[in-house]
């Protein structure tokens, strides 16, 4: 039995594929060279026949981000694999990860294909990903739905076309723990030559279970689990990685001692950056990176803690990296401290970007008196992280007036692909007004779904951060904006959230046509 359980992080992909976290190439590679720093084994970074974003993403992910095995995964067709392997083509280490449904309804009612030609389809696949790579790993869609008999048959199948790591998802998050460590027995027992490859999984959270049966597989056997930072992913997600690993890290009398090669005090580094990156947060009460994780609130709780850690505490908020005290720079801090803190947050960039990042900390440091990890994470995502080089809509300007008798009323020029246009509107409140203003120049609607404003840092000259989830032309997307005016705030924010639901159904569009063609 293998000591070690391998992680491998679909974050940049299943996760990726969830509405309102679509990243821009940038973000991706960014999120990878921390998925890096973490010691995450593998990174799917993507699906490169999916779309051309998604191939430039998987192609720069490859020749970029050094220490993991880069993955992208490919439909059971040559000519995803193709794509695959080119994209894959500057990685130090690369795997193509194919697959194809094995239920009996997926294979009737998405596939359209018998089983017999399932069996064919998978042979033919994973010889042809041997052409470019030793590393494939093979999955059974929907596996937990599958007829055993037939699993094992396929299974057995794409050992022999040469995989080198099988997987098994629960697709829809429909396995019960117990169930399925009897799947994974029931595989390890009837599977010939199984113990050639690695066994993994990839669960599902649809009924809150996909972490509980990672572990349940593990416990099995399974030397590989396939999961997302912050556990995002399609519908309710994937399991979630840092919840994962730190069951096994912190019960590892449960799981014989079993490792991984996870630096945990990079988990929460990694998880704000993911947060800061699509714009949505976890709730407050998550495990592991939940901002209450280790907050004791109750005189009962906080008085164990005080005498003895262990006693409401079973891991130290330092070994996920959780912090306990929040560092400040001012206006007199230098280009070094600057530097220090933005690795310190998982940030990775070049000495030219350092200096312009260093620029806009200085002007910030000039309207606030302390500049907090809030505020810089804030400007480096307004500044550096915009979702495309030519965003679709901009605010070239605008002038609200709002006063205790006077209707707030607002003026607005905007850039919409390069066209200008103006309009002024009156609102219930400054921002209201703003809004309905930008709406009026474009001639849209979107329905605005979620609105909140808070002050990122004590004290009255504090930046204001706005999020805004809205729904454009049946997209959903979340915006976030930040400012030390709390209109401008508001107005970017919307304006960030209209961007990311336009450059988000152009991959939509793009991927449908995949879709449209065959599986996923
Ligand atoms: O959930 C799933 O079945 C998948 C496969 C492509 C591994 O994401
Ligand atoms: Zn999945």
């Amino acid at each position: 039995m293998r000591e070690r359980v391998y992680i491998f992080d679909t974050t940049l992909r299943d996760g990726e594929q969830a509405p309102g976290f679509s990243m821009t190439t940038e973000e991706k590679v960014q999120m990878a060279t921390q998925l890096a720093k973490l010691g995450v084994d593998v990174i799917e970074a993507g699906f490169a026949a999916a779309s051309q974003g998604d191939f430039e993403a998987v192609s720069r992910i490859a020749s970029e981000v050094r220490g993991p095995t880069i993955c992208s995964l490919a439909r059971a067709l040559e000519k995803d694999i193709e794509i695959a392997g080119k994209a894959l083509n500057g990685a130090e280490r690369k795997r193509i990860h194919t697959f194809i449904a094995t239920s009996d309804i997926h294979m009737e009612y998405k596939l359209r294909m018998t089983p017999e030609q399932v069996l064919e389809r998978t042979r033919e696949a994973v010889s042809f990903a041997r052409n470019f790579t030793d590393d494939i790993e093979f999955s059974c869609e929907d596996a937990t739905r599958s007829r055993k008999e037939f699993l094992y048959r396929v299974i057995e199948e794409a050992i022999k076309a040469g995989a080198t790591v099988i997987n098994i998802p629960d697709t829809v998050g429909y396995a019960i723990p117990e169930e399925f460590g009897d799947l994974i027995d029931a595989i390890f027992n009837n599977v010939p030559n199984i113990d050639k490859v690695i066994l993994s999984v990839h669960c599902h959270d649809d009924l809150g279970l996909a972490v509980a049966n990672s572990l349940t597989a593990v416990k099995h056997g399974v030397r590989q689990v396939e999961c997302t930072i912050n556990g995002i992913g399609e519908r309710a997600g994937n399991a979630a990685l840092e919840e994962v690993v730190m069951a096994l890290k912190v019960r590892k009398d449960h799981f014989g001692g079993l490792t991984t090669g996870i630096k945990t005090q990079e988990i929460y580094k990694t998880s704000r950056l993911l947060c800061r990156i699509t714009g949505s947060f976890v709730q407050p009460n998550k495990a592991i990176v939940g901002d209450n994780a280790f907050a004791h609130e109750a005189g009962i709780h906080q008085h164990g803690v005080l005498s003895h850690r262990m006693t409401y505490e079973i891991m130290n908020p330092e070994d996920v990296g959780f912090p306990m005290s929040r560092i400040v720079l001012g206006k007199h801090s230098g280009r070094h401290a600057l530097k220090k803190r933005l690795e310190e947050l998982g940030f990775q960039f070049n000495e030219e970007i350092i200096e312009r990042i260093f620029e806009r900390f200085k002007d910030l440091a000039d309207k606030k008196k302390e500049v907090y990890d809030e505020d810089i994470e804030a400007l480096i995502y307004q500044e550096f992280m915009k979702i495309e080089d030519h965003e679709p809509l901009k605010v070239i300007h605008f002038q609200v007036q709002s006063g205790d008798n006077l209707m707030p009323t607002a003026t607005v020029k905007v850039s919409f692909n390069g066209e200008e246009k103006t309009a002024t509107a009156t609102g219930n409140g400054p921002v209201d007004a703003t809004v309905k203003a930008i709406q009026k120049a474009l001639g849209i609607e979107p329905a605005l779904q979620d609105y909140s404003i808070k002050a990122l840092t004590p004290n009255t000259d504090a930046q204001a951060e706005a999020r805004v989830v809205l729904e454009y032309e049946g997209v959903r997307a979340s915006g976030r904006g930040v400012d030390t005016d709390i209109i401008k705030a508001s107005v970017n924010a919307f304006v960030d959230a209209i961007n990311r639901a336009i450059v988000r159904k152009k991959y939509i569009l793009q991927r449908r046509e995949v879709r449209e063609e065959g599986t996923v």
